[in-house]
């Protein structure tokens, strides 16, 4: 019903050069009806280089980040008009090296989920709590807290285009996946908030897990019943390390 979604997030990695040839293997690999929606996530320089590359292909880019207001005195950001002269899908918001290296809040990262919205793309919301967090029990209620205001005020019909991926903090780059058991409990914890709060629409909202996601236990998290995709840093930037994940989505 949730056609799965495996997204490459390469992060601050690759020149445009770099990018177009990771492009033309990436689409020899994947065929024309591949049964997983496949998205890439350059750096803003490399996005114009990935569009020539992808297009008339089904595999979709998209922007790793994004301010809200349209235009203006913002050194050094890029708007939602600009992104969207690039062909983007999706652009990922609340990323957790966002949040936590450039402390970005709750407050901002809702603004730029509703621009999103407002632009007609979807947003990545990533949530995830920290293993300080997860030790003192309080997994849940800090992703509550990272829902509830990125999202707590949109309207089902914008709710519908979200997707959220759930990226446990102290996964990321480390090697150390998340047990999928814990995966799927936060996935279906995440289901249930949606659920209460937008109604049937919860049930095709995808939720992706990241975090230290591998060709080698990439099943383990693609198999679980409330996980539709996987969010991959490291392990993306092969492309054929990025298909061999993504083949694992394939229901
Ligand atoms: P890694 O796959 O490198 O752990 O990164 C995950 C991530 O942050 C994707 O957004």
């Amino acid at each position: 019903m949730r056609t799965p979604l495996v997204a490459a997030n390469w992060k601050m990695n690759k020149t445009q050069a770099e990018a177009r040839e990771y492009c033309r293997r990436f689409r020899e690999l994947v065929p024309r009806d591949f049964p997983v929606e496949l998205v890439l996530f350059p750096p803003f320089t490399a996005l114009a280089a990935v569009r020539e590359e992808l297009s008339g292909t089904a595999i979709r880019w998209g922007a790793q980040n994004v301010h809200p207001e349209p235009k203006g005195a913002f050194t050094g950001e890029v708007s939602l008009p600009m992104l969207l002269e690039h062909g983007v899908s999706y652009v990922i918001v609340g990323h957790s090296e966002r949040r936590h290296i450039f402390g970005e809040s709750d407050e901002f990262i809702a603004r730029k989920t509703k621009a999103v919205l407002g632009a007609g793309l979807s947003p990545i919301l990533c949530v995830g709590e920290r293993l300080e967090e997860r030790k003192a029990g309080k997994a849940r209620k800090v992703v509550e807290e990272q829902l509830s205001a990125a999202l707590g005020h949109l309207t089902p019909e914008e709710a519908s285009r979200v997707v959220i991926a759930y990226e446990p903090v102290w996964a990321i780059g480390t090697g150390v996946p998340a047990h999928p058991e814990d995966a799927q409990e936060m996935a279906n914890f995440i289901r249930g908030w949606l659920k209460e709060r937008f109604g049937n629409v919860a049930e095709g909202i995808r939720i992706q897990y990241g975090g230290s996601v591998k060709p080698a236990n990439a099943g383990d998290f693609l198999r679980l019943p409330d996980i539709d995709g996987a969010l991959v840093g490291g392990a993306s930037l092969d492309p054929d390390s990025f298909f061999s994940i993504a083949k694992e989505a394939v229901p």
